[in-house]
């Protein structure tokens, strides 16, 4: 597993943290989250606990994390906006100001040495276009959306005008291709191109080793064709990245985004520390209040995975959380005495995430 992670493999977050930011109580004393992009992250910095460990067995992935952290502490949202990558320029500036570089020396003050000159090493690579889309996994949706637009020549963009769901239901009708998309899905979701461009073998998704009953492709044939005709998809950051190449419109954009999440980044005194390490080794130093550890667990050793909550310090205090995220394969009978599920909370996420790939298992200390 580790050799997968080796690379920058996120970079702008294929979780939506709406559900991990409402979940974490304000104020708290110790968070602990995976870093993955850092756009997970971010909002959780924005409830102000009075410590966060960010962990990635990935240097690259902790190095991103940091600098998203910092752009978002010392950019204005406008600037921070550009400098991600978001938008292409900042508002207000003369057609020929905008520069990235500029950003990025600004922000050296606030930057580990090494985080600034992991970067610095590789502006040719995020000058010209900023960060959200240099992760492979980024790079992998945005060639799978120019397929699908450019070969199969089905043309969502009409889709993602509305301005309803009723309008949207009827756009969808019109223009999209439930038969061209199932097949395209049959390809682009089979377990040999998951693991042959993504997982390197590790795909929790194959058959051997999924609790999902569907296929990897009918799953997401269903979850998706559920967006399109549930969900207003112009709030959908990770559907616009998918199916248009960019997040297009303002009320996509993901939760780190969002002025006041923002502000309260800004306000918040938060001690942040990033640490290389595996989770199990960083969870039993010490207690923490609340731990996001996005999709990580399927892809522990079953034991490890099982005996995850009983491992952890004994003076975690109660009432404190844990939430897990899984894509295709549940993690296997997690043992919880002295914990509770949180069930009611955890179909309210599955209901409300905006990728509609995860399940969740969310845990509280009694
Ligand atoms: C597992 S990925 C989840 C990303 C994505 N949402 C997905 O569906 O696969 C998030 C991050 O977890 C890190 N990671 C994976 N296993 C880990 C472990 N055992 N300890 C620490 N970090 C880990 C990876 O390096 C990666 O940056």
């Amino acid at each position: 597993m580790s050799e997968y992670f080796k690379n920058l493999n996120y970079t702008l977050s294929n979780e939506d943290t709406r559900i991990e930011w409402t979940l974490q109580k304000p104020d708290l004393q110790s968070v602990f989250c995976i870093g993955g992009s850092g756009a997970r992250v971010l909002p959780l910095i924005a409830r102000d606990p009075k410590s966060l460990d960010v962990v990635d067995l990935s240097q690259e992935q902790l190095a991103l994390v940091e600098l998203r952290l910092a752009a978002a502490r010392h950019l204005s949202r406008d600037e921070f906006l550009f400098f991600l990558g978001y938008r292409g320029g900042i508002p207000g500036n003369s057609a020929s100001h905008d520069d990235r570089m500029e950003l990025f020396v600004n922000l050296k003050p606030h930057l580990a040495e090494p985080t600034y000159r992991f970067w610095l090493e590789r502006k040719n690579a995020w000058i010209p276009r900023g960060f959200i889309l240099l992760g492979r996994w980024e790079g992998h949706f945005q060639k799978m959306g120019r397929i699908f637009r450019e070969v199969l020549r089905l043309d969502t963009r009409p889709i993602f005008e509305a301005h309803s769901l009723e309008e949207q239901n009827k756009l969808f009708e019109k223009h999209f291709k439930p038969l061209v998309f199932k097949a395209f899905v049959r390809i682009a979701a089979s377990e040999f191109v998951f693991n042959r461009f993504l997982y390197k073998g590790h795909f929790s998704g194959q058959s051997d080793r999924r609790t999902e009953s569907r296929t990897p492709a009918a799953f997401i044939e269903e979850e998706f064709t559920r967006l399109f005709t549930r969900t207003l998809i112009r709030k959908n950051y990770f559907l616009q990245v998918l199916f248009l190449g960019s997040v297009a419109y303002e009320e996509g954009l993901p939760l780190e985004a969002r002025e006041d999440i923002l502000f309260s980044i800004k306000d918040s005194s938060t001690e942040v520390q990033y640490r290389q390490a595996n989770l199990l080794e960083i969870l039993k130093t010490k207690p923490y209040d609340f731990i996001s550890l996005s999709d990580t667990i399927s892809y522990l050793p079953e034991l490890e995975a099982k005996l995850l909550l009983q491992n952890l310090p004994k003076e975690t205090k109660s009432g404190s959380r844990m939430v897990i995220r899984s894509f295709l394969r549940r993690p296997p009978g997690i043992e919880s005495s002295g914990w509770t599920k949180l069930a009611i909370e955890e179909s309210w996420a599955r209901d409300l995430d905006t990728t509609g790939v995860y399940e969740f298992d969310i845990f509280e200390k009694g």
